[in-house]
C-alpha cells in the first residue's frame, strides 16, 4: 500500500492542503499532526460564522411562545446591549439558548461549553447555571422546586445569574419588543469567538459587572 503524499506548509489563514500518512492515529508522525493542526486552526477560524448560522436554526424551534427561540435570543442580547453590558455578556445572552436545538434537556451546559474557552469564568458560570435559575419562574407549575437556585445562594456569581435571568432572559418573550438583527451582532460574535481559545487573561475572572 502506498502512503499518501503529505503537503507541509506554514498556516497563513488559507485553506491547508494535504493528507496525513496514517490510518490509525497511533502511526501518525509529528508532520502529520502539524498538518492536522493547520486544518484545525483553519476550521476554528470559521466558528463565529457557524454559531451565527446555528442561531438561525432557532427560528424553527419550540412552539407555543409568542416569538421564536431566535427572536427570544435576539431580544435577550438586545436588552443586554441596551443595558450597556460588555461584549461578553451580549454574546452570552445571544447564545444562551443555542443548545435548544440539539440538547433540549441540558441546553445550559451546551451553550456554556461553547463559550467557555473564550469568555471570563463568571460569564461561563452564569450561562451554565441559567437553566436552574430560570426554573424559578415555572418549575412549581410542574410540581417541581422553583427554588433550586438556592443551592447556589452563597456562590459569588449567584447574583449575576439571578440578574441575567431576571433582566434579560425571563422577560424576553415579548413580541412587541424592538429587537436588533442577528447581523447586527456579527462583529460581537466574531470578537468573542475570534479570540485565542483558553487565553488565561480572558478566561480568568474579569467581567463581573452585568452592566
Ligand atoms: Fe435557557
Ligand atoms: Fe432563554
Amino acid at each position: 500500500m502506498t502512503e499518501p503524499a503529505i503537503a507541509r506548509r506554514t498556516w497563513t489563514g488559507d485553506m491547508p492542503t494535504g493528507i496525513v500518512s496514517f490510518t490509525s492515529m497511533a502511526d501518525g508522525t509529528a508532520d502529520d499532526y502539524a498538518l492536522l493542526d493547520e486544518y484545525e486552526r483553519f476550521y476554528a477560524a470559521g466558528l463565529a460564522d457557524r454559531i451565527l448560522d446555528t442561531l438561525g436554526h432557532l427560528a424553527g424551534s419550540l412552539g407555543g411562545y409568542h416569538i421564536t427561540r431566535l427572536e427570544h435570543s435576539l431580544q435577550a442580547a438586545t436588552r443586554a446591549r441596551l443595558d450597556g453590558a460588555d461584549v461578553n455578556w451580549v454574546v452570552a445572552a445571544l447564545v444562551h439558548d443555542i443548545g435548544d436545538e440539539l440538547a433540549p434537556y441540558n441546553h445550559s451546559d451546551f451553550a456554556a461549553s461553547i463559550l467557555q474557552p473564550y469568555v471570563p469564568a463568571e460569564v461561563h458560570w452564569v450561562v451554565l447555571h441559567h437553566g436552574v435559575f430560570q426554573s424559578y419562574y415555572y418549575a412549581h407549575f410542574h410540581g417541581g422546586d422553583r427554588n433550586q437556585r438556592e443551592r447556589y445562594r452563597d456562590h459569588q456569581w449567584a447574583g449575576l445569574c439571578e440578574d441575567f435571568c431576571a433582566n434579560w432572559d425571563q422577560n424576553s418573550f415579548d413580541p412587541d419588543f424592538p429587537i436588533h438583527t442577528l447581523e447586527s451582532f456579527r462583529d460581537d460574535v466574531r470578537e468573542v469567538f475570534g479570540r485565542p481559545a483558553w487565553a488565561p487573561e480572558m478566561t480568568a475572572v474579569g467581567s463581573e459587572r452585568l452592566r
